[in-house]
């Protein structure tokens, strides 16, 4: 077989860190996101993951819902007839909450969009099995949206189980939980999750459920890392705050001769969550490799990022309320105590 052929100026992945999952496997320090909204369709983003490999990139976060995986598959398989073997790549992806019930059936379709006979790491999206139409504006409800239930939860991650067990997927985790939802997991999973995916960038940092997820042997994922600047419209609040606008993110950048979306990956990676920018324009998302293959950040400015925390969350995931709910802060159990 051909050896892959990365671009004349790629990062040579030896330079990218990795982090040890529970249970050994070596996952990236950053991935490339696969969420291209409505603003990139699926060759757009197929295109990216392809241009990403060729220039270093080792890991993508793809989703079914993000309804590009086919795309992606037919990139992935072009990798492998040039050379780059499967062993060397992580994939991710989740399952949706519509397939709550079916998540055997959700697998293995993604496998097959994918083109791939195992999944590295696959994730329970959101942990509500409330569906929306992609798209659709954030005050709109789902009549049949219900709370957390954890023995409906419970349901869904035994089906994660089985799929360990068949050898689908290697690893599995969570997104979008809370600390009273993974302590229940916790306690009740036969096979533990090993990530917990969650909003983190400088101005949402989530102390608490951070320290409480490495505490608990799981590794953050983080996405939004940049703080999803180009999110849609329907998608923003007035008092969404921007973090490369951040003083402190821009006095940094400055300082170092670096953008501000490089400080907010290399603080990321050094604080210790895998942070996964989405983007599709190959001079970013190799800036963004660059960005944690150089040069660290120093203690000060570590900390001064630390104190620049504003509790802004972006993806608030209002379309997931249920009819009885009072706001989207229900979703995210802010008391300690799952909202129902
Ligand atoms: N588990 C979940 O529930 C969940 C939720 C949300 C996201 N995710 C994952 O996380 C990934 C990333 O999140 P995200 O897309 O919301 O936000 P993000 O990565 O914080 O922001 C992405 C945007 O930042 C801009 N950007 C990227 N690199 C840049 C650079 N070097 N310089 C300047 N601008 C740059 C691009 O804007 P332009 O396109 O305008 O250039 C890009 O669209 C998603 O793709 C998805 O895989 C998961």
């Amino acid at each position: 077989m051909t050896a892959f052929m990365p671009a004349v100026d790629a990062l040579d992945p030896m330079r990218i860190p990795s982090r040890t999952l529970a249970g050994g496997a070596q996952v990236p320090a950053i991935g490339l996101g696969t969420f291209g909204s409505d603003r990139y369709g699926p060759d757009a983003v197929a295109d990216a993951v392809v241009g990403a490999a060729e220039v270093g990139y080792r890991h993508f976060d793809c989703a079914a819902v993000y309804r590009n995986e086919r795309a992606i598959g037919a990139a992935l398989a072009g990798l492998r007839t040039r050379g780059l073997s499967r062993s060397s790549i992580w994939i991710t992806s989740k399952v949706w909450n519509d397939s709550h019930e079916r998540v055997v059936a959700a697998c293995a379709q993604s496998l097959e969009d994918l083109g791939l006979d195992y999944l590295d790491l696959y994730l329970v999206h959101w942990p509500f099995p409330n569906h929306h139409a992609p798209g659709v504006d954030v005050a709109s409800r789902d009549p049949h949206a219900v709370p957390y239930v954890h023995e409906r939860y419970l349901r869904t991650w035994r089906q994660m189980e089985e799929l360990v067990k068949r050898g689908w997927v290697r690893n599995i985790g969570t997104s979008n939980m809370t600390i009273p939802k993974l302590k229940l997991l916790l306690r009740d999973a036969e096979v533990k999750p090993v990530v917990n995916e969650m909003e983190l960038h400088p101005h949402f940092q989530q102390p608490d459920l951070f320290d409480f997820v490495v505490a608990n042997g799981l590794l953050p994922i983080g996405y939004s890392p940049i703080g999803s600047p180009a999110r849609p419209e329907r998608d923003r609040t007035p008092e969404d705050t921007v973090d490369i606008e951040d003083p402190v993110i821009t006095s940094i950048a400055s300082r170092l001769g670096l953008h501000p979306v490089a400080v907010c990956l290399k603080w990321a990676v050094q604080r210790g969550q895998v942070p996964i920018p989405f983007s599709v324009k190959r001079s970013q998302y190799r800036a963004n490799l660059e960005a944690v293959a150089s040069a660290p950040l120093s203690t000060e400015d570590m900390a001064a990022i630390a104190g620049i925390d504003r509790r802004c969350r972006l993806i608030k995931g209002q379309v997931f309320l249920w009819p009885q709910a009072h706001g989207w802060e229900d979703l995210w159990d802010l008391d300690g105590t799952i909202a129902q």
